[in-house]
């Protein structure tokens, strides 16, 4: 975590290698303290900016040298794109930006200025932003990287002008820290290479991370599994030698009688498809298929350490998909927690079977106000929305549209896709109350539409992430701060809806 400080001070005597800007698309003009900086420097920062070398287009930042004439000895220009497009995001992707070029120079320390045009967009949401896009732009996975004593970036100064808000922006600073720290957790639980995180392991860490924020943790083994009659989990990860868990995390900030809100998490610690198994290409991505459980594992633990006050149970339900002799086939048929039975026709569809048997459980056990779920569950997801937004399906358009909200202020898009009754004849079995692939049409949907089969009338959304959860080499532009591999999508989102229940639920 970047030790992060915000100050009033003057930009030219901001103690610090460099010091980054802000710049909107075709700034003409300079005010307040840009521009006594640009007298500093003899006219220089308004010299670029009328130059073709930078423009203040997004992803675009330009270094300038100030030979003494400022106490930093570097200024970064950074663009924020067109004013008129600014939102949120375009400080997300500037601050990364900035945090990136830093690093890059190997600056241990930073400053970044939050200029009054700038904040006029919202302190708050301004210093948030600032702050996930420094620290998810800086995040590196390096458990196996030998030479990893570089230390990179430690520091940022961020700077305002006005000292009226400073303390609530302080809080703003650490509640957006915490934010990160789950998602950088999310990321490192994703990232994690499926041998040296098997359900075992994923339950044993989602133990400690639980432990410590003080949640409650269960974890139902193979025994408990196989009595509870959850053979959607106990069948996908027979042909694994790694036996099945799942996870179960509580964390009770809310009244006591509030019923809690439960969020599921799609945990296939690797999905080569069973015996319907994958072809070979890219076959290495489906460790990422963890990705719903440790965003859930991940928010639930940001949630604690921000004492939501509501109540909140995780539950990730955590196989491994391998093809063996024991291994469940095409053509059996399993009867799910609850009762419900499906037909197989692809091992390969097996998050859906996974997440019936945690749904029901849900829907029974934790009688919740609302279940959302994550899962990278369908690669026709990935063809229909590409990895701009996460599939949003769900059985209460209010819930759906608080989660829109959510994911509109977050920059973690979404896109509603039907639900109509229609889609459920392509799920229709002969032998059994439905099959678990409804063939290559709409296929995000029919499997949305097994879902729903499992949650009854409780209000109900489900995020398909199989887009958005990690960056693919064939992906198009990167996000400063989204580097390559696991993204920690829908942990931001998340506790951005937790946050405005709590608020309107008090
Ligand atoms: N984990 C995959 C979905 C996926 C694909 C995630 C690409 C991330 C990137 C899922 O288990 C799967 O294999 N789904 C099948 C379903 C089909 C057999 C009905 C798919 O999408 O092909
Ligand atoms: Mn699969
Ligand atoms: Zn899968």
């Amino acid at each position: 975590m970047l030790h992060t400080t915000i100050t009033i001070t003057k930009l030219r005597d901001v103690d610090t290698p460099l010091l980054a800007l802000l710049i909107p698309e075709d700034a003409k003009q300079l005010s307040g303290q840009i521009a006594e900086l640009n007298e500093l420097l003899d006219g220089g920062v308004l010299q670029v900016l009328s130059s073709e070398a930078f423009k203040g287009k997004l992803y675009s930042s330009f270094l300038l040298y100030t030979a003494n004439k400022i106490k930093a000895n570097y200024i970064l220009l950074t663009g924020l794109g067109p004013r008129e497009e600014l939102s949120a995001e375009s400080f997300r992707i500037a601050s990364g930006e900035a945090a990136l070029r830093a690093s890059n120079l190997g600056a241990k320390r930073y400053a970044l200025y939050l200029d009054p045009s700038s904040m006029e967009f919202g302190e708050q949401k301004v210093v948030e932003a600032a702050i996930e896009g420094a620290e998810l732009a800086l995040y590196t996975y390096t458990r196996y990287k030998s030479q990893s004593d570089k230390k990179g970036v430690e520091e940022l100064i961020l700077v305002a002008d006005r000292g009226d808000y400073i303390l609530q922006l302080k809080s703003v600073v650490e509640d957006t820290q915490k934010v990160c720290e789950g998602v950088k957790l999310a990321r490192d639980l994703t990232n994690t290479p499926s041998s040296d995180l098997t359900p075992t392991l994923f339950a044993e860490e989602a133990k400690r991370v639980a432990e410590s924020v003080g949640l409650e943790c269960i974890i139902l083994g193979l025994e408990e599994i196989k009595q509870l009659g959850m053979n959607g989990v106990l069948s996908v990860s027979r042909g694994s030698k790694e036996e099945p868990k799942v996870v179960i995390l509580k964390y009770m900030g809310g009244k006591a009688d509030e019923k809690p809100i439960v969020l599921v998490g799609k945990g296939v610690t690797f999905d080569s498809g069973g015996i319907s198994i994958k072809p070979s290409e890219k076959m290495e991505d489906m460790k990422y298929d963890k990705a719903g459980a440790a965003a859930v594992v991940a928010t639930i633990y940001a949630a604690a350490s921000l004492r939501i006050p509501l109540n909140i149970v995780a539950i990730a339900p955590l196989v491994e998909n391998l093809p063996s002799g024991s291994a469940y086939k095409p053509g059996d048929v399993i009867r799910h927690y609850g009762g419900k039975t499906s037909e197989i026709i692809s091992t390969d569809a097996e998050g859906r079977l996974i997440l019936a048997d945690v749904l029901a459980y849900a829907v029974d056990k934790e009688k919740p106000q609302a279940i959302i779920d994550l899962a990278t569950l369908t690669g026709a997801c990935v063809v229909a929305l590409g990895s701009q937004a996460s599939g949003l399906f769900g059985n209460d358009q209010a819930l759906i549209e608080r989660v829109k909200r959510a994911a509109e202020a977050s920059g973690e898009r979404v896109w509603q896709l039907p639900l109509w009754k229609e889609y459920s004849e392509q799920i229709r079995s002969d032998v059994a109350d439905m099959k678990n692939s409804g063939g290559r049409a709409a296929g995000a949907i029919t499997a949305a539409a097994f879902l729903k089969n499992f949650v009854g009338t409780t209000p109900w959304v489900h995020l398909d992430i199989a887009g958005t959860a990690y960056t693919a080499e064939d992906g198009t532009k990167v996000k400063t701060y989204t580097p390559k591999g696991a993204t920690g999508v829908g942990v931001r989102l998340l506790i951005k809806l937790l946050k405005d229940w709590a608020a309107t639920s008090s």
